[in-house]
């Protein structure tokens, strides 16, 4: 098949971050970037939340919020994807400009304020999808005037709990009022508890296997924040964590000019901050909570360190903004050799390798 992606590249940094995003959209949607149909090497294959991943690769959340282009992002060679967020009701998210790229930082700052067509359309969506589809979870947020966002995630986990693999109880979003309620104990109990209820009523009905049900934190926690959430996660029976959402934070490396711009700051500045906070919650869970890897993963180097220090997959979104999609192939190829090269059969026994 055609490959346009080298003709569209170098027209991406003249346009509008938001722009550029929804060009690599539209050529998803039409075709027009060849798929990956290399094999994964057996090395890759890793276990995640009771399924065999061929390769433990994911696209994180945000890039495909609205479930447009699931068969065609599988398609580049993603282990297995996330769509979302999705809230109850439509909304059109924060007024523009709310998407930076930072190129000398190789970062991004977003604050899109959960811009997405409503869970109704987006479930319908997902029911069209190819059924031989791979592992496809669901990330999900309150609206942003919602005045009980507990319920929201209830509509939510109502709507998705006969579709999804799994779904994400964002707990962690930066550019929404209520974004972060729930990342204190008492609120995050109850809020788990009611979810789970609604979760085995709505499967049992169904009469299909419960999906997993993960949560999503920030970068950004204080040491009883982390403590708090590894043992509500613990204790609730939660099937897995991710690792992280964006952070608030801003490096002093920074250098792009849109560095000063409000909202959650992702990419290469990212890494460090969310491997730490991954090997603590590896550390807080005692191994025992699956955990997704996520934050300023540009290389395969970077995605071994992830599952060096406890995660069980990873996943990646602002990379490739400046690398393109082939990204997936090549940390692929690259992730093979550095696990062969230390003598790892498969990716499930370097989880947490680094802390044995
Ligand atoms: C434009 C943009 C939109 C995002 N939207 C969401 C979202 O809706 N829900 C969510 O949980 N994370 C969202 N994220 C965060 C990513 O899923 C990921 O956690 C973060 O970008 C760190 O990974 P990265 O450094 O590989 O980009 C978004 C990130 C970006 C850049």
């Amino acid at each position: 098949m055609l490959d346009l992606y080298p003709l569209i590249r170098p027209a991406l940094p003249l346009m509008d971050a938001e722009q550029g995003h929804r060009m690599a959209l539209w050529a998803l949607r039409n075709g027009l970037l060849r798929p990956e149909t290399t094999p994964n090497d057996p090395v890759l294959t890793t276990s995640l939340l009771g399924r065999m991943l061929p390769n433990p690769i994911g696209l994180a959340a945000g890039f495909d919020k609205n479930a447009l282009v699931i068969n065609a992002t599988q398609s580049m060679g993603f282990g297995f994807i996330e769509i979302g967020g999705v809230t109850p009701r439509p909304q059109a998210g924060n007024p523009r400009p709310r998407l930076f790229r930072l190129s000398e930082d190789h970062a991004v700052i977003n604050r899109m304020g959960f811009n997405n067509d409503g869970m109704d359309a987006i479930a319908h969506r997902l029911t069209q999808r190819e059924k031989a589809a791979g592992m496809v979870g669901v990330n999900m947020a309150s609206n942003s005037d919602s005045t009980d966002p507990a319920n929201d995630f209830d509509l939510l986990v109502e709507k998705f709990t006969p579709l999804a693999d799994y779904m994400t109880i964002d707990i962690s979003c930066p550019n929404t009022p209520n974004g972060k309620v729930f990342q204190s104990k008492a609120p995050l109990e109850g809020l788990l508890e009611r979810l789970k209820a609604t979760r085995a009523r709505v499967a049992q009905q169904a009469g299909i296997a419960l999906p997993c049900m993960l949560i999503k934190s920030a970068p950004d926690l204080t040491d009883q924040e982390k403590q708090d959430i590894a043992q509500v996660t613990k204790a609730a029976g939660i099937d897995g964590m991710i690792v992280s959402n964006t952070t608030i934070a801003r490096p002093d490396s920074l250098r792009s000019r849109h560095r000063s711009e409000r909202g959650g700051l992702s990419g290469r500045p990212l890494f460090d901050m969310s491997t730490r906070l991954l090997a603590d919650m590896y550390k807080l869970t005692e191994g025992k909570v699956p955990l997704i890897g996520v934050g300023g993963i540009a290389s395969a180097a970077d995605a071994y360190e992830k599952i060096r220090q406890g995660a069980s997959a990873v996943q990646l979104y602002s990379a490739m903004v400046f690398q393109g999609p082939h990204i997936v192939h090549k940390m692929k190829h690259d992730l093979a050799v550095l696990l062969k090269r230390d003598g790892f059969a498969n990716v499930g026994v370097a989880v947490g390798a680094a802390h044995r």
